[in-house]
């Protein structure tokens, strides 16, 4: 059985980009649970398709992540960009595997995601929480006081 997976609340990292990004993964990966239950020939077509975007989606995904994490001084950047070489690692092992699976390719890809979803909201959520931009503050300007450099008080 194809493992399906439903975005639920406790997902949400109160990142827009991020929760946007997160939520059309699972979708591919849900649409890829529908090409392995659904026995016409095109499936397999459409399996190949939502496969690269799947792919495609992660790779801007973590580029969105990294950058995000390193502008926010994340302190275990390099942990997190392990975790997203393992997943190209991972999900290129299994496609050129001789007994290659497609049923088992998606259940890595839906397990993962939500593997990293939960992880990454354990880890990082709070920071950048604390990250966030503050509403704006007000700025007192130093304004100069007036000077001598007034018009026609040049000296001459
Ligand atoms: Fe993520």
């Amino acid at each position: 059985m194809p493992n399906r997976v439903q975005w639920s609340p406790g997902y949400n990292m109160g990142h827009e980009t991020l929760d946007r990004e997160h939520q059309n993964i699972l979708a591919q990966c849900n649409v890829l649970a529908d090409c392995i239950s659904d026995a016409a020939q095109e499936s397999d077509q459409t399996f190949q398709q939502t496969f690269n975007t799947l792919m495609a989606q992660a790779a801007e995904h973590f580029a969105t992540e990294e950058a995000l994490l390193t502008q926010s001084g994340y302190p275990m950047l390099e942990e997190h960009q392990n975790e997203h070489d393992e997943f190209d690692y991972l999900a290129n092992e299994i496609i050129t595997t001789e007994n290659f699976e497609k049923i088992e390719l998606q259940r890595f890809l839906s397990l993962w995601w939500v593997g990293h979803i939960v992880g990454s909201g354990k880890k990082y959520r709070g920071h950048l929480e604390l990250m966030a931009p503050s509403p704006p503050r007000q700025i007192t300007l130093a304004l100069p006081t007036k000077t001598a450099a007034t018009p026609g008080s040049a000296a001459g």
